[in-house]
């Protein structure tokens, strides 16, 4: 019988996904989850640690397109997927995301450690519904908590970016 020392060095399971437009082969445990495989085997720190536990945002990813926290995704629920986190959301050179425009023009952050999660909630709401009203707004960022700008800076960046959507086409 095996020691379960020697259990450990069982190879980890291989996932095939795609990264900020890089398709990569993880191997990973399968329950390892996304945010530690982000920060801590892509080294992509943009992602946020904080609750844990899926009620503040700060760790909000796109899964093909659709927000997900991170803290609750395990390397098995990514086989197959495209997987876009704050760094791949800018186009090349450093072009910032018209999102991340907006937060900059408008102080839509103060210390800043929940901004990347809100960023990532507001491009995928502006992507599926470019015209959101304040009540989709709210809906979309429900569940990304921020403890010290008060939400007015916030506010005032989704609606620069709402604007400028409406000015660019
Ligand atoms: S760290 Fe994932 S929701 Fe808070
Ligand atoms: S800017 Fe500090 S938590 Fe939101």
């Amino acid at each position: 019988m095996k020691k379960l020392s020697e259990l450990q060095h069982f190879p980890h399971p291989m996932f095939n996904c795609t990264v900020n437009d890089e398709p990569l082969a993880l191997h990973v445990p399968a329950s390892k989850r996304l945010l530690s495989i982000l920060r801590e085997d892509l080294l992509l720190t943009g992602t946020k640690v904080a609750c844990e536990i899926g009620r503040c945002g700060a760790c909000m990813v796109l899964i093909d397109g659709k927000p997900v926290n991170a803290c609750l995704t395990m390397a098995y629920q990514c086989a197959g997927k495209r997987i876009t986190t704050i760094e791949g959301l800018a186009g090349e050179g450093d072009d910032l995301h018209p999102v991340q425009q907006a937060f900059l023009m408008e102080g839509g952050y103060q210390c800043g450690y929940c901004t990347p999660g809100m960023i990532v909630s507001v491009t995928a709401l502006l992507k599926e519904n470019p015209n959101p009203t304040q009540a989709d707004v709210e809906e979309a960022l429900s569940g990304n908590l921020c403890r010290c700008t008060g939400y007015g800076g916030i506010r005032r960046a989704v609606q620069h970016a709402i604007e400028q959507g409406r000015d660019s086409t």
